[in-house]
């Protein structure tokens, strides 16, 4: 039995615990693309883009993909899968707070929680603000967060299994520690990896931000160069638009670059 480092260090893994979500993740960047934008989208922006689950799917759907990632090995991954399925992206390496393109981008993403590494307003605020420059006005930005309504249990234990090929991947993701105070959870995610030769494990304590339905709109609020068009959950569903109220856990926004 070998013991993995770090799970962000294993994007091959990572993305199979993700894969159910891949497709229904573009098909829904694609329904956002014709329902809430204006202009034919091309050229498409992913910050933070792990294990590269969606640049290799919206690349094979013929978007002009830019992504990256702050940890090398993802965007190493990243490009690995690109070269093995002959297609191509631009990757690399960079900062969600800090970035910078000569160009500007149709539609942004960023899906499964990526934005609550972002631990204190300043950095969520630099980050949208960094999307809302890299995007052409009218562009969209779908960002998928969990949000933590008040009544929700805090100290959550959640796992799941997905099996790819000969390689069988079991995710659990459990909160160690909570406080709506700080507005800090911690959370451990761990893989059990087994192939036909040998079972990996890896595990990692990330600390998340915590969201409401309410710090969400107040943070929003300080970003005017966003307008929400849309909020929807992880079911993906174009044709059922929701409310962003107590009500909502997994949260997707529909937000636009106003012109
Ligand atoms: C939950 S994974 C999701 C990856 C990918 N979005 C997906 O859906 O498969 C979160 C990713 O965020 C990246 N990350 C965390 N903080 C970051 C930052 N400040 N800038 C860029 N990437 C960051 C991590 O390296 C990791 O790959």
């Amino acid at each position: 039995m070998t013991k993995l480092a770090a799970c962000y260090d294993h994007p091959r893994y990572w993305n199979i615990a993700f894969s159910d979500e891949t497709v229904p993740e573009a098909e829904f960047v694609n329904a956002a693309a014709l329902k809430y934008c204006s202009f034919p989208v091309r050229k498409i922006l992913e910050p933070a883009c792990g294990g590269g689950r969606q640049v290799i799917e919206l690349a094979r759907r013929g978007y002009e993909v830019t992504a990256f990632d702050l940890n090398p090995e993802c965007v190493r991954f990243t490009e690995s899968e690109l070269r093995r399925h002959r297609i191509s992206a631009r990757t690399l390496v960079a900062d969600m707070c800090q970035f910078d393109f000569n160009e500007k981008f149709d539609l942004a993403h960023c899906f499964v929680n990526s934005f609550r590494h972002l631990l204190n307003e300043q950095s969520a605020t630099a980050h949208l603000r960094q999307v809302a420059s890299a995007l052409r006005p009218g562009g969209l930005y779908l960002l998928g967060l969990h949000l933590l309504p008040p009544d929700a249990e805090e100290f959550d234990c959640e796992r799941w299994t997905i099996v790819k090929g000969k390689t069988r991947v079991t995710t659990t993701v459990r909160v160690l520690e909570f406080s709506r105070n700080r507005r800090i959870e911690v959370v451990r995610f761990s893989l059990k990896v087994s192939t036909p030769d040998r079972i990996l494990r890896a595990s990692t304590d990330h600390q998340l931000r915590i969201y409401r339905a309410d710090q969400l709109k107040t943070l929003l609020r300080r970003v005017p160069e966003f307008q929400i068009l849309g909020v929807f959950d992880f079911c993906y569903d174009i044709q059922q638009p929701l409310l962003l109220n107590d009500d909502l856990g997994d949260t997707v926004l529909v937000l636009r670059r106003c012109e």
